[in-house]
């Protein structure tokens, strides 16, 4: 096959390359539950179902573009981190992946603790009643503001980022007579994607303090001679979508190594690691996601053996999952607008959300799947790109995936595995308004967070 580049980049090319995609799945009414979220049926009409309803009346009630997300399933999976990690270990899920105030009581409900990285998030956990104890904030750049709001609300810990920041919450927590509980996010030279990881003695980043040159060693001692801080930890985060554990591993042991440390220059054994979120869950049928058990296991053994290994007590874990809570357990449903077959090539397909509603597409080269959902189908597979309705040619939702040749204008179709940073990176760009998320539970449907109206667009525009 040839193949021409684009200045844009590879989705652009002329040519798909060669084994680009996967081959189309042997029945497309099939739904592959490891993409789908755990209540997604096909019912006797043939048509997708969740939470007990079924796709038509959801679009009829709600309109599409729209979020649907299951709620059982979110709560199931809160309860299988909370168990997997049992009560020596500490759960905050990253609000950043998707937040809003039925989520906290959700999360408070299923004992899970809150991450949070910006004084929205910090509103919105607060607003919903989440204990501020069991909330985490972060953040590499927080303001004066947002510090003070959170030393003021007592939340359980504030994330050190930066050498400016110690003394910044320092100052704050002594003002307002407290002692704030900190970790230090330290940066330890591991980058870590799905199958990959990269460990070097320094990192070019934005976030964190490096283990790199004592850096690392010198904020904690920063940290552990002002009166206003309490210095309970170390944070690691490695990075996104990571299925293999080995990332954690080196990771992990690179902090432990600090913790031997500090109990050597200081005499003192922090109690606490927290080792970041990142854990990847299955876009499509070829991604294999591990379980939170599994994941618990492996984290719990590898810190314990190097604690074994420095003679330190094993520190109390916490871990950040954003991604592998909330992903899995939404979906977008969208209606097909218009079909653009180009003979040999493939069907651009589009629908009436795009880039607004999902940007990690253009964004990221993510990969995501599609299926027919209004109805079943038994044509051809034909290789198609759904792409939304913004005036931008990068505007792709699912690269390639394969939808059966009848699919007409008025069809739903729905894109599984939306629920993290879908909603929450989602934008107005074309004046787009927002979709709605709706939680479907037990056969009822409510809206949680609803549709931007035109209404919203002009108030924010004072002319
Ligand atoms: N903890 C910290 C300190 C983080 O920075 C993050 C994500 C998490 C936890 C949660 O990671 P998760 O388990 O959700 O992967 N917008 C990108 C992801 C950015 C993640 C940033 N930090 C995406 O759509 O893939």
């Amino acid at each position: 096959m040839s193949r021409s580049a684009h200045p844009a980049g590879p989705r652009h090319a002329d040519v798909l390359p060669e084994g680009h995609y996967s081959a189309p799945a042997a029945d497309l009414n099939v739904l592959d539950e490891k993409v789908w979220s755990r209540t997604v049926t096909r019912d006797a009409d043939g048509a997708l179902a969740v939470g007990g309803i079924a796709v038509a009346r959801l679009a009829e009630e709600f309109g599409t573009p729209a979020y649907f997300l299951d709620e059982s399933d979110f709560r199931a999976r809160c309860r299988a981190w909370a168990d997997a990690f049992g009560p020596d270990a500490d759960v905050f899920y990253a609000g950043k992946a998707f937040l809003s105030r039925a989520i906290v009581r959700w999360l408070k409900e299923e004992g899970l603790n809150l991450d949070v990285c910006s004084g929205g998030e910090l509103t919105t956990a607060l607003d919903a009643g989440m204990p501020a104890e069991r909330i985490a904030f972060h953040g590499n750049n927080k303001t004066v503001a947002e510090i003070e709001r959170a030393v003021e609300a007592g939340v359980g810990r504030i994330v050190l980022d930066s050498f400016q920041e110690i003394v910044r919450v320092a100052h704050i927590a002594q003002r307002h007579g407290v002692r704030q509980r900190v970790q230090i996010r330290v940066t330890v030279g591991v980058e870590a994607h799905t199958h990959e990881f990269i460990a070097t003695a320094h990192e070019d980043q934005k976030f964190g303090i490096a283990l790199a040159d004592g850096q690392a060693a010198e904020a904690v001692r920063r940290a552990l001679s002002l009166d206003g801080l309490e210095l309970i930890g170390v944070h690691s985060h490695i990075g996104s979508q990571i299925f293999d554990m080995a990332g954690f591993e080196v990771s992990a042991r690179r902090v432990v190594q600090l913790l031997a440390e500090i109990r050597d220059e200081h005499g003192v054994e922090l109690p606490e690691i927290d080792l970041g979120g990142g854990l990847g869950i299955a876009y499509t049928s070829d991604d294999d996601p591990r379980e939170p058990h599994e994941i618990a296991k492996a984290l719990s053994d590898i810190v314990t053996r190097e604690c074994e290994a420095a003679k330190l007590r094993t520190p109390r874990i916490s871990v950040e999952p954003g991604r592998a809570i909330v992903g899995p357990t939404a979906f977008t449903l969208y209606e097909v607008g218009t079909i653009k077959p180009l003979e040999g090539l493939r069907t651009y397909v589009s629908v009436d959300g795009g880039m607004s509603d999902n940007i990690r597409t253009a964004l990221y080269d993510a990969e995501y799947s599609v299926a027919l959902v209004s109805r079943t189908s038994d044509a051809e597979p034909m290789l198609v790109r759904v792409v939304g309705k913004h005036c931008e040619s990068g505007d792709i939702v699912v690269k390639d995936a394969f939808l059966p040749a009848d699919l007409a204008p008025g069809d739903l179709i729905a894109v599984p595995a939306t629920g993290a940073y879908c909603r929450s990176m989602a934008s107005n760009y074309n004046h787009a308004l927002r979709p709605p998320v709706v939680a479907v539970r037990d056969g009822e449907a409510r809206v949680i967070v609803r549709r931007e109206t035109e209404e919203d667009l002009l108030r924010l525009d004072v002319g």
